[in-house]
């Protein structure tokens, strides 16, 4: 007679459990909310926008769109080669270098980094950026300018 009892206060225990179980089951379902929540916050954090698209927040810049400041464009396309002075580039911060540059005239200077140019070393036309357009790229100078002097 005594197992019975346990086993009875057993199955209790078992069926609360169960219970609990049934109610955090449903509780788990989630709203449409917490769905777009967690699905934008385990989205991969390199998403890449295309031209015009609006996907990404603000729309990435095109022709006639807004224009890219200097330090985004010269972190996008110009750092790589500029900050590390790859290649002979002059690198960023450097007052001698730029000031030697910036003797020629700044449309020279624009007119190098958006047609490309090489003496000692390789700038590529626009630094390989593009899509960016002239305005782009004669701020991305003027950052470096205003960051070596
Ligand atoms: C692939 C490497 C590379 C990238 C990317 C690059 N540059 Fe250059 N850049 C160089 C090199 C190398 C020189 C030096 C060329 C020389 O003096 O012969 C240079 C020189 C320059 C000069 C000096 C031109 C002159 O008249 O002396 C400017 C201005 C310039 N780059 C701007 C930029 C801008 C703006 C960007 C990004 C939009 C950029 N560069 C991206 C390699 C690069």
């Amino acid at each position: 007679m005594r197992t019975l009892t346990v086993n009875s206060a057993v199955l209790k225990k078992l069926a609360a459990t169960l219970g609990l179980v049934m109610v955090c089951a449903s509780a788990w379902a989630l709203t449409d909310k917490q769905l777009a929540d967690v699905e934008s916050r385990i989205q991969p954090a390199g998403k890449v926008c295309l031209q015009g698209d609006n996907a990404c927040g603000a729309a990435v810049a095109s022709v006639g769109g807004a224009a890219k400041s200097g330090e985004e464009v010269y972190k996008s396309s110009c750092q790589g080669c500029h900050a590390s002075g790859a290649g002979n580039a002059p690198k960023f911060g450097d007052v001698a270098d730029w000031g030697k540059r910036a003797e020629q005239g700044l449309d020279t200077v624009y007119k190098h980094a958006i047609e490309g140019f090489s003496n000692i070393g390789m700038m590529p036309a626009k630094g390989l950026c593009m899509s960016c357009s002239d305005d782009e790229v004669m701020a991305a100078v003027d950052y470096i300018l205003e960051n070596s002097k």
